[in-house]
């Protein structure tokens, strides 16, 4: 594949995704920094340190800026103000100033931190995003929702900081963990049963091209799923009507995750048994098209995510989901009429609704 460019035309704040394999080595020609920049924080994490840090930083040395590197602990634990100081410190220390810039080398966890210390540093700085996950690069690099997470929940503290540029390496999956790789094709196929169905087509017909992560596959994925999310939120940047359509799958999602602590599963993990839920329920209202359910199954079953295997205690379950932030007077699910069409349905039947949690066993 070689290079694409999916625009983000957010109001505003326009920028572009730029997809392509090896684009950490040729960076400089994507970046669009700001004019006046004369240094960058890189924020990023050991792991991808390792990989991508030199290729990073002589790509953004090529573009004319003094490059620091601030490492950060890994992994979701680590998303929390705490970590959130250190970053702000370590710019204190470069200085960074306000006409510079931070790039966010990792996955959704740097990026979402990296991008809300940008957000508030020196009341907002330029940031450039480098995801490395499949979850970060079609869903979490896009749209600019940044934010840390409190004890008493996800995401609680936060901002929406747009990027100047959001740079798409293809090459960065080949060191991805598998089970990483498995999880990111469970957001994308969300794309696929909520806007563009020919996403399913690709991960059905070449399913484990697309677990290898191997670019020629997932390149035109990916490319789909950006510009997906892209058309969401630069119809609804800030989040009601059609973006809410992006959390197919989530409302279970998001209860299995709370319950299990999100020790158990990866999100892309709990989002595949999310969407099993919903084709289900879709079904039993009669909103989705007959086999959606055992088509989701099917797919995600061969892509290597959980399909059942959940020991939820429903009433458990229920209490979970009716604080869900998106409740109203009952939980908001957001349905697949046949791939490619979602709707929003207010409270379905709480009876049926148990039901199918009961069906993920
Ligand atoms: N801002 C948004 O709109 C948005 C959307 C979805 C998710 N998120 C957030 O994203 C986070 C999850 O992101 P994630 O799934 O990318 O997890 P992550 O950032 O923790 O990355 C997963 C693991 O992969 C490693 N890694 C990353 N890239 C690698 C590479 N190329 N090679 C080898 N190892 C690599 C990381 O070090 C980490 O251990 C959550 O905090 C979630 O809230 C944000
Ligand atoms: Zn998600």
């Amino acid at each position: 594949m070689s290079v694409a460019t999916v625009p983000v035309p957010v109001p505003g704040a326009p920028y572009d995704g730029v997809i392509g394999p090896g684009l950490l080595a040729r960076l400089d020609a994507h970046l669009a920094l700001p004019p006046a920049a004369r240094r960058a924080a890189v924020v990023t994490v050991e792991p991808v340190r390792a990989h991508y840090g030199k290729r990073v930083a002589a790509a953004l040395a090529a573009a004319g800026v003094a490059v620091d590197v601030v490492t950060v602990p890994d992994g979701e634990d680590a998303k929390t103000l705490a970590t959130f100081e250190r970053v702000q410190r370590a710019f204190a220390a470069i200085p960074l100033g306000r006409d510079d810039v931070v790039v966010a080398l990792g996955g959704g966890v740097v990026g979402d931190l990296a991008g809300f210390a940008a957000a508030t540093w020196n009341r907002g700085v330029a940031v450039v995003q480098l995801p490395t996950t499949l979850l970060a690069q079609v869903d979490a690099a896009i749209g600019g929702k940044t934010g840390v997470n409190l004890p008493e929940g996800k995401n609680l503290v936060g901002a929406f900081h747009q990027p100047r540029a959001v740079v798409i390496d293809l090459a960065t999956l080949a060191t991805l963990p598998a089970r990483e790789r498995r999880a990111g094709l469970g957001e994308v196929a969300k794309y696929g049963f909520i806007a563009d169905p020919v996403v399913l087509d690709l991960l059905e017909r070449h399913p484990d091209a697309a677990v290898a992560g191997d670019p020629a596959v997932v390149g035109e994925i990916v490319r789909r799923g950006v510009t997906v999310k892209a058309r969401i939120v630069a119809a609804d940047e800030r989040e009601s009507g059609d973006r809410a359509l992006l959390n197919y799958g989530h409302t279970v999602a998001h209860a299995l995750e709370t319950l299990s602590g999100y020790r158990r599963y990866r999100h892309g993990e709990a989002v595949a048994l999310g969407m099993v839920a919903a084709a289900r329920l879709g079904e039993r209202l009669g909103v989705s098209e007959a086999g959606l359910a055992a088509r989701t199954v099917a797919l995600l079953d061969r892509l290597g995510l959980p399909t059942g295997g959940v020991d939820v205690d429903p009433a458990a379950a229920r209490a979970v989901l009716a604080r869900d932030k998106k409740a109203r007077d009952g939980v908001r699910f957001v349905l697949c009429r046949r791939p490619g069409s979602a709707l929003l349905v207010d409270a379905p039947d709480p009876v049926l609704v148990e039901e199918v949690l009961r069906s993920l066993a």
